[in-house]
């Protein structure tokens, strides 16, 4: 079936109770709440898939059975329902913040740091994690040590962000001209990060709703722009698991419209103005 017979055959293609059925379906497999009203997203991120797929509705593709199993398939679906919308360094402030001071602060008694980029989707997160600290390295006489960990459900986004390599647009979104021609090469058409940047990240695929256990316990994590997408149940477990994973007085940043939902009692409160940081008790 062609796309545009899919486009015009909305009704067919998704129905309230077949709206219902993915809702669930996406729920359980990346705790994902899409909530009310959000059939055109549906419809708008999934046409393509089923018309690869040859299949006609929403209720075809949960009917085959083989969905839940058909690993490729579930996964693919998943992806095409994340949001990946990311920029270099996001707001601002936390990275402000980080280099100006969290790394003088904590560079006092430790030179070794673990960072967890909980949803880090093509990479612009930790990557600009890894540039503050090499930015901190150059004008401090005490030079640190960073391991960053960055995952994400999203396989696709993940394999994005291992390349390491923008095109123009993306570039220019949060980047300075001076951070572009030290932390990035020119690569044909596109921006390669440098090695010294990209050496200090890991990239590694995890679902945020399975429960985490790090080897390593993280003195910062960035876990923003993704609670937005859960329901409260679920952010209050993710922040728990996060918590259980960090140093005691590590550091956790949320996104500028996210919150600690019901675990406030596991951090402090720190006003960064603007913005705010949690310190972990
Ligand atoms: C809007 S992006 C935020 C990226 C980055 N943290 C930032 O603030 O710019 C949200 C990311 O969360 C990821 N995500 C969604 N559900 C997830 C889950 N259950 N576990 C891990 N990552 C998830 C998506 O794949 C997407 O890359």
């Amino acid at each position: 079936m062609s796309i545009d017979k899919l486009h015009s055959s909305n009704n067919d293609f998704l129905n309230e109770s077949s709206f219902s059925d993915f809702s669930d379906f996406l729920k359980k497999e990346s705790g994902i709440d899409l909530g009310k009203n959000k059939q055109y997203l549906v419809v708008t991120r999934l046409k393509k898939i089923l018309a690869d797929e040859g299949i006609q509705s929403i209720k075809e593709l949960l009917e085959k059975k083989h969905v839940l199993h058909n690993h490729q398939l579930k996964e693919r679906i998943i992806d095409a329902m994340t949001t990946n919308e990311t920029l270099w360094f996001r707001d601002g402030y936390p990275y402000d913040y980080l280099k100006g001071v969290l790394l003088p602060e904590m560079s006092k008694i430790k030179s070794s740091f673990t960072v967890w980029s909980c949803a880090c989707s093509s990479g612009q997160e930790p990557y600009s994690v890894s540039m503050v600290f090499n930015e901190f390295n150059q004008l401090s006489t005490k030079k640190l040590n960073v391991n960053i960990t960055a995952t994400d459900l999203s396989n696709v986004i993940l394999n994005n962000a291992k390349k390491g390599e923008y095109d123009k647009l993306s570039v220019a979104r949060g980047l300075s001209s001076d951070r572009l021609r030290k932390f990035f090469q020119e690569s044909g058409d596109k921006w390669a990060i440098k090695n010294h940047i990209k050496e200090c990240v890991s990239f590694k695929k995890a679902n945020l709703k399975d429960d985490h256990f790090s080897s390593l316990k993280y003195d910062i994590v960035f876990c923003r722009n993704v609670l937005i997408y859960f329901s409260k149940d679920l952010k209050n477990k993710i922040i728990k698991n996060i918590h259980k994973n960090m140093n005691k007085g590590g550091y956790l940043f949320l996104g500028a419209s996210e919150s600690l939902a019901d675990a406030g009692d596991l951090f402090d409160l720190i006003h960064t103005s603007p913005g705010v940081v949690y310190r972990a008790k």
